[in-house]
């Protein structure tokens, strides 16, 4: 698939993901504050869109899938600076947002869980199984790097316009 422009990015990042994107807990990620001064809405939209990119540059097979389970890498759905479990955010929060993805959406497929599961790596036991869950852990670790260095605010334009076009 070609293409070449930010308007068409963004236009087949809203198809792959619009009814995501309008549903109100993904919605509630604005929340949830994350990487100190960003959220993890616009994390998880930066992160998937980046995503999305390198999926469409280096053709990688069912793009939808790969970004949907993207955008969704960190719906763990609690604010992680106060609220503790028993286990270390870092390790407890990729399980958490695949249980809440299944609560909310229905089942996951085994690659998608897979990426979520390992987003983490090399810090968490399960290892990317896919080129979807490699891109996803590569484009998270740049996208915090971005969130705490404040270089993700590039973003914004790009995260407005989608926002603003998800509820049209
Ligand atoms: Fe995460
Ligand atoms: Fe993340």
């Amino acid at each position: 698939m070609h293409v070449d422009t930010e308007q068409n990015y963004i236009l087949l990042y809203l198809q792959y993901t619009k009814d995501l994107l309008r549903d109100p807990i993904v919605d509630s990620m604005k929340t949830y504050r994350h990487h100190r001064e960003t959220s993890t809405h616009y994390h998880s939209v930066y992160v998937s869109y980046c995503v999305l990119k390198l999926c469409i540059r280096l053709g990688v097979p069912d793009a939808k899938s790969v970004v949907r389970a993207a955008l969704l890498h960190d719906f763990y759905l609690y604010e992680w600076y106060t609220e503790k479990h028993d286990e270390n955010h870092i390790f407890y929060h990729p399980k958490a947002s695949v249980k809440n993805i299944e609560n909310h959406f229905g089942a996951l497929s085994p690659m998608q869980r897979n990426m979520i599961l390992s987003h983490m790596f090399p810090l968490c036991r399960e290892m990317p199984q896919s080129p979807g869950a490699w891109l996803l852990t590569a484009a998270d670790k740049r996208c915090a790097g971005e969130d705490y260095l404040h270089t993700s605010n590039r973003f914004r334009a790009v995260y407005d316009e989608i926002n603003r076009r998800a509820v049209l």
